[in-house]
């Protein structure tokens, strides 16, 4: 088992997500000792934006790029081959202003490439990513599960599905910023969900 864990947190030191998802590559090296894990931190290693620059490359033939072009679009290439070689993915993700950090979605602008990690069928869009599963460690100051304003796990559903990515377990840490006695109980139920989306 080959596992990939990609911490999305701003935060290199301390981060809540990054804690979580350690504990979820601690328990599944546990249970798999020849398991090989990855670790990319985001904060530590950040991913170029998606801008203009970055969509002028992508959408150049690849022999008409410019050696800059070809150099944007080998870092997107990097990660997407990562993903593609590990069998197990551990995503960190915080909740920050009611959404995903920057870093996840740079992250998730990398690996979705048309042609390559999904393309459009005359019966739809097909994800190529197949094969995968993936963890969600959730962090985040109040609770959100199950509510209406919890946007990230509905939109990281459609997008990882989007990618062929359909088995995608969730790990919430919540109420880590209501006090001490909440956030004991939000990292409690993050290992209750762990040993669920384990069994
Ligand atoms: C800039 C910022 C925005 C935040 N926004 C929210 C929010 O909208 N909802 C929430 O429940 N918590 C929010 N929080 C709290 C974080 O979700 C919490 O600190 C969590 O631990 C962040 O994950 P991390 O420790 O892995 O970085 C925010 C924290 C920061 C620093």
């Amino acid at each position: 088992m080959n596992i990939l864990q990609i911490n999305a947190s701003s935060r290199r030191e301390g981060a809540n997500s990054t804690r979580v998802a350690n504990s979820i590559a601690d328990r599944l090296k546990a249970r798999h000792p020849d398991a090989r894990i990855t670790v990319r931190d985001l904060a530590a290693d950040p991913h170029p934006l998606l801008d203009e620059a970055a969509l002028g490359a992508l959408f150049t033939p690849a022999e008409q790029r410019t050696p800059e072009q070809a150099a944007r679009v080998a870092l997107d290439d990097a990660l997407i081959a990562e993903v593609q070689a590990h069998d197990v993915i551990v995503l960190g993700v915080p909740m920050y202003n009611f959404g995903n950090s920057v870093q996840l979605k740079t992250w998730i602008d990398a690996i979705a490439r048309a042609g390559v990690t999904f393309r459009y069928t005359a019966s739809g869009p097909e994800g190529l990513i197949k094969g995968k599963t993936v963890y969600v460690a959730l962090a985040r100051g109040g609770i959100y599960r199950d509510t209406p304003n919890d946007s990230q796990v509905p939109y990281l559903k459609s997008v990882l599905g989007f990618l062929g990515m359909t088995d995608v377990r969730f790990i919430y840490a919540e109420g880590l910023a209501m006090g001490p006695e909440a956030a004991a109980k939000g990292l409690a139920q993050a290992q209750a969900d762990l040993e669920a989306a384990l069994a």
